[in-house]
């Protein structure tokens, strides 16, 4: 028979390093993977989807790492070279997710980008079946997380795809939706078990208002909408749509209005500047949808251009709120983190218009210091009223201080 005392000694004995050992989980899983800290500012990168769609391959990817750091777009913050939807293989007989035959060597690949100080993105959804009909992780989900951890994958798009036909079976919307967030919580989970830092990057187009339950499912940002596409009047409904979320977003939780399209051809240089600045603005992930090895001149100036990325990737993480909308006339502001404010007086006319604003409209008292960014240049102090001629769906984009 044990002694009382024995039993003590042998609970201790086995409950210590238990305890030690739950408790070192735990810190591991805080401290590694999806906090914060993996998108303190929203992520800045690119991604093949909009340009390339399913012709992307291994050396296309090269090519896009190469000019990223050759256009200086590393050097302005862009980091991540995230390659979407069309990488899929077959599993193996252990249900192992494989490439196709566009990606030879996804670890080899991982090696590369990381060599130019770049990361990499990889893409997949809840569902059987990707949004074009490859091989998606349900039921594999921790077997996948480890598989990008082993490549050396540092994002995650998870987009919501065929899981609807699951959600659509499940018998009530209440069902359905505790469907979605289980399956985006199990695979944050399979992330964090990993150990691997990895953004986690919801896609469900933005469907049970994600803002409100995207942060407890481990999201870093999640779609708010549907796709983008080229076109000046699908990129401002979906722009001037985010009205209302600013107070979702923060430091490691983003809104996503999808992916740039500067560059693509479809918009004038008015057009993708307002694309551009209202980005910017909503503190919106900056990922560029555009070839980098062919761009020109005047594509590259824009994706690069500091002031406007500073805005973006403001520390204090505020999302801007729409100030007024009068009729075609649309103006923006998002305070900064010295106490300046950004603010974007949008034009939605085809022609140019005189735009009046006030400086008290956005909380200043007396005379203010103002910047034209994309003019780069200070209109030194005013008073308090500012009218100004916008170009047809174009942007003057301010940087106004006390
Ligand atoms: C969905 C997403 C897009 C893209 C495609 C890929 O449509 O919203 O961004 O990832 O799938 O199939």
């Amino acid at each position: 028979m044990l002694k009382r005392s024995d039993l003590r000694t042998v609970i201790l004995a086995v409950a210590a390093p238990l305890m030690a050992f739950a408790l070192t989980l735990l810190i591991t899983s805080i401290c590694a993977a999806q906090t914060p800290s993996a998108a303190a500012t929203p992520p800045m990168g690119w991604n093949s989807w909009n340009h390339f769609a399913e012709k992307i391959d291994d050396a296309t990817v090269r090519a896009q790492a190469d000019s990223m750091v050759s256009s200086g777009m590393r050097a302005a913050g862009y980091v991540y070279i995230n390659i979407d939807d069309t990488w899929e293989g077959e599993r193996d007989a252990q249900g192992v997710i494989r490439t196709n035959s566009k990606f030879p060597d996804m670890k080899a690949l991982a090696d590369y980008v990381h060599g130019k100080g770049l990361k990499l993105g990889i893409y997949s959804t809840p569902g059987p079946k990707t949004c074009a009909g490859f091989a998606g992780s349900y039921g594999h989900e921790e077997q996948d997380a480890q598989t990008y951890a082993a490549w050396g994958i540092d994002y995650l798009k998870y987009d919501l795809c065929s899981f609807d036909k699951i959600m659509g079976a499940a018998g009530s919307p209440e069902a359905a939706h505790k469907l979605m967030v289980g399956a985006y919580t199990k695979m944050h989970k399979a992330l964090l078990t990993t150990g691997r830092p990895m953004v986690f990057s919801l896609c469900q187009y933005g469907a049970d208002a994600v803002w409100r339950w995207g942060p407890s499912v481990g999201g870093n940002s999640w779609r708010t909408t549907g796709d983008i596409s080229d076109s000046y009047e699908r990129m401002t409904n979906i722009g001037f749509g985010q009205a209302g979320l600013s107070k979702f977003a923060g430091p490691g939780h983003w809104n996503d209005p999808d992916m740039l399209e500067v560059g693509n051809g479809k918009m004038n240089l008015e057009e993708y500047r307002t694309h551009m600045s209202l980005w910017a603005l909503l503190a919106a992930p900056l990922l560029a949808g555009n070839d980098l090895s062919a761009m020109k001149p005047e594509t590259i100036a824009m994706l690069t251009n500091r002031e406007v990325i500073a805005i973006d990737q403001d520390p204090l993480g505020k999302q801007a709120d729409r100030v007024r909308a009068e009729g075609s006339q649309e103006i923006w502001a998002r305070p900064l983190a010295d106490g300046s404010k950004a603010v974007g007086i949008f034009n939605r006319f085809d022609w140019p218009q005189t735009i009046e604003i006030s400086f008290q409209e956005f909380g200043f008292k007396g005379g203010v210091k103002v910047r034209d960014i994309w003019a780069s240049k200070d209109l030194g102090t005013m008073p308090s009223d500012y009218k100004m001629r916008v170009p047809g769906h174009g942007v003057v984009l301010l940087r106004v201080s006390e």
